[in-house]
């Protein structure tokens, strides 16, 4: 029986899954399977783009044949010769005689190559740019060589703005009945795979797929269709900026990727007391045994973090074989850009950190601290202090964080005076700080895994060369101690139409004890990974911290812009016209007589007075943002 799913009015997913497989192209473990995408445009000449796999060729004739409910097939494109996307093309050929193959001339070489035949006379055979009409729709091929064999090309339907993406923008995993992206938690659920699949599988073409990037960048598109894993119809800028930074060999995330041979567990103690140091600075951190992790993971974790350490045992005067393979494979997927430290451990000759050294040397823009640590047989605890410099050695490495500056001298208004000599303290109306005309923003941090977001009204353009902004946040803010550890944040400014229940969620709740995020539709990432708003908001500002200042009560971060895009044209919300359209008046129990309210959030402090240092238990805000019942 068929399985098919229909994409727009007249494209199907036809494809199938396979969650027998063991090894995809019988290196890469796919524990929840794969899947193999074929796609059937339905127009007045129908088209096939690409087949699947030998082991699921039965599902997808049945596919086929369902949505062709008796129409001939036309024509089918072949983007991608790899036989997990072709195995079905002779038979293609043989159940629709009258199908022709549309393809470039490597591609058509590589058919002829891999079945020893001639299709030559039912091929069509295109170049860059060249264009099929099949009706409505017009297709534009796009070469994109290396993404991921030489033949591989793209196509592009100017009538529904559709990418047809070949290999590019895949991922591991059978889809589980959800074709589209948005039907499930992307970022949760399904980012480890995709970067695992690209990692490992395209990983190596940085170049090539950047190239194909700058391609896509000059289209219009609202969907994209590959040929393994989910459909992107929303939020596409998702998936591409995890490109941009995959194809630029640059890291996700700022932290410690830990990989260690060990045959008697000391090389993994030394590499474990090293995590810990790193813990205790602050630095976030990751450990694989190579003996047991599958290397794709390792190799995808490398392409996520910053720094990475390798601490092996020697083995018959050489590296331990699982971490020379992984070596081995790093360097072969082209990993670069990234500041590495060792371990090494002998018993009678330790070789193995001058080899690792000497094969990282092969990889691009790659910094190898100095302070390699020489273990024979176990750790000394002479040597406790090695690990201890290796820790500073890779925390010195890091973009400055949470630097707090302490304040010095200024103690504000009442020392400003002093300094006039008058007797007479200026009159300081806390309600003049009203006229202040404020923005409202989502402020975003992302610590490890944890994704968090505050209310703020205090971010502002600072200077225009460089670009800076600034943000003061709360000390009270789950999300401020995150900014001051990682050293980035993002800010989403936003619209008019942001409905109430987004102050509430950013706004009344603490990070510390709730996921923001969960249930949010339209929250995206920027490309360098911290959380933004897709919607509701006209902009989002992504930046790194060059400089804090203590506040007391809050703290002010300057930061340098790294990223900044526009959402729509939208206006954005100013905090008076939050106040007058947005926030629900507050209506305070009857029964309370006299009291504060928060003009934030509506919590209302019963009593005659409002203590200076009161904080909203609620939303965090000062005394300042309450008024007089
Ligand atoms: Fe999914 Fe390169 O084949």
């Amino acid at each position: 029986m068929h399985c098919v799913k229909k994409i727009t009015d007249d494209l199907y997913w036809v494809g199938a899954n396979d969650r027998r497989l063991a090894m995809f192209e019988g290196v890469y473990s796919v524990p929840d399977g794969v899947s193999y995408n074929s796609y059937l445009l339905k127009d007045e000449k129908t088209v096939l783009f690409d087949t699947v796999d030998k082991a699921v060729g039965r599902r997808f004739f049945e596919n086929l044949a369902a949505v062709l409910n008796g129409a001939p097939l036309d024509y089918v494109v072949v983007q991608h010769m790899e036989p997990d996307h072709s195995a079905a093309l002779v038979e293609l050929l043989c159940a629709y005689p009258g199908v022709k193959i549309v393809c470039n001339a490597k591609t058509l070489a590589f058919i002829n190559q891999f079945n020893n035949m001639d299709i030559g006379p039912r091929a069509v055979v295109v170049n860059d740019g060249d264009t099929l009409a099949s009706g409505r729709h017009t297709l534009t091929f796009v070469m994109a060589p290396m993404v991921h064999w030489p033949e591989v090309m793209v196509t592009y339907d100017a009538a529904d703005k559709i990418l047809f993406s070949a290999d590019a923008f895949g991922c591991f995993g059978a889809l589980n009945g959800a074709l589209f992206a948005d039907e499930v938690d992307f970022a949760k659920d399904y980012a480890d795979e995709a970067r695992r699949y690209y990692a490992n599988i395209v990983g190596k073409y940085g170049t090539q797929v950047s190239a194909l990037l700058n391609k896509a960048s000059a289209l219009a598109i609202e969907t994209i269709c590959p040929l393994h894993g989910f459909v992107w119809r929303k939020n596409l800028r998702e998936i591409m900026s995890k490109y941009i930074l995959w194809s630029g060999y640059a890291p996700e995330e700022q932290g410690v990727m830990i990989a260690y041979a060990s045959v008697y567990g000391n090389t993994e103690n030394a590499a474990e007391i090293l995590a810990c140091r790193l813990r205790e600075a602050g630095i976030v951190t990751r450990m694989y045994d190579v003996s047991v992790a599958h290397a794709s993971d390792i190799v995808a974790a490398a392409f996520k973090w910053s720094h990475l350490v390798f601490a092996s045992t020697t083995y018959n005067a050489g590296i331990f074989v699982a971490m020379e393979a992984l070596l081995n494979d790093l360097v072969s997927h082209n990993i670069q850009n990234r500041t590495v430290a060792l371990i090494e451990n002998g018993s009678w000759a330790a070789t193995s950190g001058g080899l690792m050294r000497e094969k990282l040397s092969k990889c691009k823009n790659m910094t190898v601290l100095d302070e390699t640590v020489s273990i024979k047989s176990g750790l000394k605890p002479a040597q406790s202090g090695e690990l201890s410099a290796l820790a500073d050695a890779i925390a010195r490495t890091f973009p400055e964080r949470a630097k707090q500056n302490t304040a010095t001298g200024a103690t504000g208004a009442t020392g400003a005076a002093g300094a006039t000599g008058a007797e007479i303290k200026p009159a300081v109306d806390k309600s003049a700080m009203f006229k202040l005309s404020y923005g409202l923003f989502v402020l975003t941090a992302k610590e490890g895994e944890k994704d968090n977001g505050c209310i703020i009204n205090t971010a502002a353009q600072l200077t225009d060369e460089p670009l800076r902004i600034s943000v003061t946040v709360n000390n009270a803010n789950h999300t401020r101690g995150m900014i001051a550890r990682t050293g980035e944040f993002a800010v989403s400014v936003l619209t008019e139409s942001a409905p109430f229940n987004i102050f509430e969620r950013f706004g009344f709740k603490s990070g510390a004890d709730t996921d923001k995020f969960l249930g949010l539709a339209d929250a995206g990432r920027t490309a360098g990974g911290l959380r933004c708003l897709n919607k509701n908001a006209n902009a989002v500002i992504a930046a790194k911290v060059s400089e804090t200042v203590d506040c007391g009560t809050h703290t002010l971060f300057i930061a340098d812009v790294t990223e900044a895009f526009a959402l729509s044209n939208e206006p954005s919300v100013t905090y008076a016209y939050y106040f007058e359209n947005i926030k629900p008046k507050p209506r305070p129990p009857k029964e309370i007589k006299s009291g504060y309210v928060c003009r934030i959030c509506g919590y209302v402090h019963e009593g005659d007075v409002l203590p200076e240092n009161f904080i909203c238990p609620l939303c965090k805000h000062g005394a300042a943002d309450f008024e007089p019942l």
